[in-house]
Formats: C-alpha cells, sequence, structure tokens
C-alpha cells in the first residue's frame, strides 16, 4: 500500500488520512465479528456475477478459494486485522487481492460497501435471532418441567405485593411463561424484516451491471430482495426493531429476577437457588446473594439504552447512507451480546431452583387468603355479594384482634359474623380447597396447571 493514500478509495487523494482521523472513521474493532457474513455475501456475490457474466468460473473460484482460506485464517487467529483499512469489508478483499492478486479486485464490481454492510449485518442478526429464539425455547421448556413438578405447591399470590389469595406455584411459573412466549413471537415477527436482502442496491441507486438478485437472495437464505435501492441502504429498522423485543423480554426478565430476588431472601424464604449461580461477601460469612437476577436486572439498562442509542441515530438522517450509520454496531451487537448472557443464565438456572414448600404455605396461611374464598361461600348461599364482603371484612378485623388466621377460627367464631356460616365453611378456607375451585381455563388449580403445562409443550413442540 502506498502510504500516500488508502489503497481501496485514495485514487483522488493527494495526502494521507490524518491517523486520528484514521482512527477515529474506522470500525474494524467491532465490525470483524461480522467476517463469516460478510465472507459468505461475497461468495453470493461472486457466484452471481459468475451467472451474469461478469466473472469467469476460474476468477470465482479463485475468489471463493482465496476466501475461504481467509476464513480459516481469521478463525484460527492467524489473520491480522489493519485499521488503515478502516472495516471488515476492505480487511477482508484486502487480503484476498494480496493472496489472489488481481482478481481479487474485481470481487467488488457491482457492489458497494453500502449494500455490503447493511447485508452483513442482516445475515448476522439473522443468525443471532436464531440462537436466540433456541435459547428463549430452552429457558420456556425449562419453565414447563419445573411448573408441572410444582402443580401443587401453594404459595400466596400478591396484589400490591400483599397477600392477596393462594395460588399454586406452577401457576406462577407459567405466567413467566406466557411473557417469553410474546417475546418469542416478536423476534420471529423481527426476523421477517431482518431477512430482506440490500444487496445489488450497491452504493444507493443500483448498479449498471446485469445482476441477478433473485439468484444471491436464494444462495443467502433471504426471503426477498430489498425493493427501493435507497432505502435498502440506510434502513436500520430491524436494528430498532431487535433492540425493541430485547427490551421487552429484558423487562419481563427484570421482573422474574426481581421475584427471584424477594424469594430468596431471609424475609421470603420461598426459594433456593443453587450455590453455583450465587456469589457470597467478603465481609459477612452469612451472605448468599442473588448475583445472577440482580445483575440480569441492572442489565437491562443497557438494553433499554442501546434501543434510544438507534433511535436517535436514525433521526433526521437524510437518505440514503450516512457514516452515521456505522454507529449501528456497538448498540446492536451490545443488546445481542447481553440478551445471549441473560438467557443462557435464565436457561441454566431457573430450572435448578428449589422451592421451599412449608415455607410457601405458611406465608399463603398468613394474611387471610382464603377471605374471597369465604365470600363465594356466602354468595353461594344466597347472599348478596356486597353483604358477603361486609361479613368477611368483620371476619378479618376479628381474626387481626386475636392472631388467627380464617381457617383457624372455630365455627361458632365465625358464627358471629354471620349465621349462614356452617360447618363445611372449613371445606372452602383450606388452601388447597381454594386453589382447587379456580378450575378453568387460565386458572390457579393444579389440574389447570397440569393441563396448561401440556399445551405449553404443544405450543413449543409446533415451532420448527
Ligand atoms: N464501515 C462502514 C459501516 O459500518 C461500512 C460502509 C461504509 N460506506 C462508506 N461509504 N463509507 O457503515
Amino acid at each position: 500500500m502506498s502510504n500516500k493514500t488508502n489503497q481501496q478509495w485514495g485514487g483522488r487523494f493527494s495526502e494521507p488520512t490524518d491517523e486520528f482521523v484514521a482512527r477515529f472513521t474506522a470500525s474494524v474493532e467491532f465490525d470483524q465479528r461480522m467476517y463469516r457474513q460478510d465472507i459468505q455475501g461475497s461468495v453470493a456475490h461472486a457466484k452471481m456475477l459468475t451467472e451474469a457474466g461478469v466473472l469467469t468460473e476460474q476468477e470465482r473460484d479463485a475468489i471463493i478459494q482465496g476466501l475461504s482460506e481467509i476464513e480459516q485464517e481469521i478463525e484460527a487467529g492467524q489473520f491480522e486485522w489493519s485499521v488503515a483499512l478502516e472495516d471488515v469489508h476492505m480487511n477482508i478483499e484486502a487480503a484476498l487481492t494480496q493472496k489472489i492478486g488481481i482478481t481479487g479486485k474485481k470481487l467488488h464490481t457491482g457492489r458497494s460497501r453500502n449494500d455490503q454492510v447493511a447485508t452483513d449485518i442482516r445475515l448476522y442478526v439473522r443468525d443471532e435471532i436464531d440462537f436466540i429464539l433456541g435459547e428463549l425455547s430452552r429457558l420456556q421448556t425449562g419453565l414447563l418441567d419445573l411448573a408441572e413438578q410444582e402443580a401443587d405447591t401453594i404459595m400466596p399470590g400478591f396484589t400490591h405485593l400483599q397477600t392477596a389469595q393462594p395460588v399454586t406455584f406452577g401457576h406462577h411459573l407459567l405466567a413467566w411463561f406466557e411473557m417469553l412466549n410474546r417475546d418469542y413471537e416478536r423476534f420471529v415477527d423481527t426476523r421477517k424484516r431482518v431477512n430482506i436482502m440490500p444487496l445489488g442496491a450497491a452504493a444507493l441507486a443500483g448498479t449498471t451491471y446485469p445482476i441477478q438478485r433473485q439468484l444471491t437472495c436464494e444462495l443467502l437464505g433471504f426471503d426477498a430482495p430489498a425493493e427501493n435501492s435507497l432505502d435498502a441502504v440506510s434502513d436500520r429498522d430491524f436494528a430498532i426493531e431487535f433492540c425493541s423485543a430485547a427490551s421487552l423480554l429484558l423487562m419481563h426478565m427484570t421482573r422474574m429476577s426481581e421475584e427471584l430476588v424477594l424469594w430468596t431472601s431471609a424475609q421470603f424464604n420461598f426459594i433456593n437457588l443453587p450455590d453455583r449461580f450465587c456469589t457470597g461477601s467478603s465481609i459477612m460469612p452469612q451472605k448468599k446473594n442473588p448475583d445472577v437476577p440482580e445483575l440480569v436486572r441492572g442489565k437491562s439498562g443497557r438494553v433499554y439504552g442501546h434501543l434510544m442509542s438507534l433511535l436517535t441515530l436514525m433521526k433526521s438522517q437524510p437518505l440514503a447512507y450516512n457514516k452515521d450509520n456505522q454507529e449501528d454496531k456497538e448498540p446492536l451487537f451490545d443488546a445481542i451480546d447481553t440478551v445471549k448472557g441473560c438467557l443462557r443464565a435464565f436457561a441454566d438456572m431457573v430450572p435448578a431452583l428449589e422451592s421451599r414448600k412449608a415455607e410457601m404455605r405458611e406465608a399463603a396461611l398468613r394474611g387471610f387468603s382464603t377471605a374471597t374464598d369465604l365470600a363465594d361461600y356466602l354468595v353461594r348461599k344466597g347472599m348478596p355479594f356486597r353483604d358477603a364482603h361486609e361479613v368477611v371484612g368483620k371476619s378479618v378485623a376479628y381474626g387481626i384482634e386475636t392472631s388467627k388466621d380464617l381457617g383457624e377460627m372455630t365455627l361458632a367464631e365465625l358464627q358471629q359474623f354471620s349465621d349462614t356460616i356452617a360447618e363445611d365453611v372449613f371445606d372452602v378456607l383450606t388452601l388447597e380447597g381454594s386453589v382447587a375451585a379456580r378450575d378453568h381455563i387460565g386458572g390457579t388449580a393444579p389440574a389447570q396447571v397440569r393441563a396448561a403445562v401440556q399445551r405449553g409443550r404443544g405450543r413449543l413442540a409446533e415451532r420448527s
């Protein structure tokens, strides 16, 4: 390379790039992770150029051979990345030319880095979405198995974080399953708009070569070529959509994390997280901290931040490609890494959590969690609901005064508030009676939890 100009675009330049500017404008430090997709795109492009009569078969084969060697060198850690060559695209192209000579310089015919980079990112995000979908399924499978195991486990259900009504732990876990199911659907939906091919848009206006976009599209597994070249090189909606789906997923994971943190505390003591998912304190020997859920809760912040970064990055950008777009990668890649890390941690950890059934049951016994059941009982005996509400309210006040839960009172004590109450009231005042009575689709009854687990397994099996 001449030290006067850049070898890829230096033709019209009369002095070399300022050394700081070269580093400032380079992206190779962070876009080199797309090397596999860059090579994949180049191989498809070379094959297409041959079909179009632009490259000979020998030239195509030399290019493919050279690129495959470069890929192996990168994988073996033997490739030397150069900041002077700016980005992953020019690093690989320069290495190819060095390897196979003048033919390497023909690869970029009918293409620009603008459609090249947009193609690479889409291929990259598509691969990562597929991996993320697999991890989501793994976590959801773990939740179904655990929910089945915990179908009969009774815990307090909360509203306002105050004891509300008894629920089964399995039912609670299935609520998490539903949140993740929506996340799964959102990533599947995002993937549809990721999987559109910019290649062929060239710099912005298309190209004068007789390119066959349908062919590259098929070779790269895209659903369709992008309809408009200006939009193709400038669109980053898919990256924003990815971060949006990721933000919702992380928000759900913070909710799960928060509950795990609460439940592991001495005050709740509902679950035990195996030691391998926790860490200790350097000063307080008794401590076992739920670091994994805490960290997942904290990591949501960076993903939300990346969503805002990308929205702001794209705001007001005129068509078509602008250098601003190079700033899409770090937020997007960090969002991907964060989602993958959090999912892996949860998919490993959640199936291993152990419920403390006696403690959960004890907590459900406190806090008058069967008060609604008593009201429903009175209504079944003919009392209007508002009157029943009043009777139960008085019973609860008496319970607070005497430190007795409803199920611990004698029949005579209960009858102080209504003579409608009879011996059979104790069937509904038990925790088991309370949960079993909520026996409909979406209800907390153990039988419903088991049925929901079966349906959940069916839903997972329908995923291809
Ligand atoms: N490194 C650039 C990016 O990440 C590649 C495209 C550069 N195109 C250009 N005309 N300078 O966006």
